[in-house]
């Protein structure tokens, strides 16, 4: 008897973000869990799963782990648009999340009322997560490396595609200064407001995950502002690498 192939779930935050996946799968079928949407279906006769999350940590922790529990992938990739960190990025780019950091995770330091906020003197601790049994504070964590090493050669023709860190939390950042101390304390070349929980989840329940993200819009350009439809390149560029992940076998 053929050993039945675990799925490859692709989750993606906003319609604009998952609607062209869930378009491209075919036999099709609807498993709602609550407010997430997934659909099953094949690609390349694979069985994949397409995930909505809606925006943000809790909802990408959520989904994570409501897909890891009823559908038992061997993959999770979290894709959609970002914003540029670093100066070279632009919108279109794709940067394949070889490092995954938290924004949200720092510290004031103690300043008396009227003194007002200085976020130079924040610190930025690593996040407690428990792995291979033991709990640890980890600052970064790591889409799996065959992920990115098969998407860095994928032909793309809407930008470039750079290997990089990709920091996310339930925040916009749009002051230069903050942006560029994010780059200074924990490298990030952009933001979103998914990766790390999805990989947080991940880590705790022994799963395989990748974050791939194109720049949809960069504070330091004018006309570069937060623009939805390069959503659409990113899930054509991830549809592309699920399909020679397949074709390989790699995700196994
Ligand atoms: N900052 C934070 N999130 C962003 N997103 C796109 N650009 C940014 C940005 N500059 C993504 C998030 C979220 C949605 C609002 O768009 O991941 O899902």
């Amino acid at each position: 008897m053929e050993e039945r192939k675990r799925p490859i779930v692709i989750l993606g935050p906003m319609e604009s973000e998952s609607a062209y996946l869930i378009e491209k799968l075919s036999d099709p079928t609807e498993h709602p869990i609550g407010a997430y949407r997934f659909v099953s279906g094949l690609v390349d006769d694979h069985p994949v799963i397409v995930g909505r999350t809606y925006i943000g940590m809790v909802n990408a922790a959520t989904a994570t782990a409501l897909a890891i529990e009823h559908f038992h992938p061997s993959l999770i990739l979290i894709q959609g648009t970002s914003g540029a960190h670093h100066p070279d990025l632009h919108q279109g780019d794709i940067v394949l999340g070889e490092n995954l950091v938290h924004l949200g995770r720092y510290f004031t330091s103690h300043r008396d009322s009227g003194e007002g906020s200085d976020h130079t003197r924040w610190t930025f601790p690593g996040t407690e997560i428990v792995s291979g049994g033991q709990l640890k504070e980890i600052a970064v964590l790591h889409s799996h490396p065959d992920v990115i090493d098969l998407a860095a050669s994928i032909p793309y023709p809407h930008g470039k595609v750079i290997r990089g860190t990709i920091g996310a939390a339930d925040i916009w950042n749009r002051e230069l200064d903050m942006i560029d101390l994010l780059r200074e304390k924990l490298g990030s070349d952009c933001e979103e407001m998914e990766g790390f929980a999805v990989a947080q989840v991940c880590a705790q329940l022994g799963v395989s995950c990748a974050d791939i993200r194109v720049i949809s819009n960069s504070e330091r350009y004018a006309g570069e502002d937060f623009d939805e439809s390069y959503g659409r390149y990113c899930q054509k560029f991830c549809l592309e690498v699920v399909r020679k992940l397949i074709a390989t076998d790699l995700h196994r």
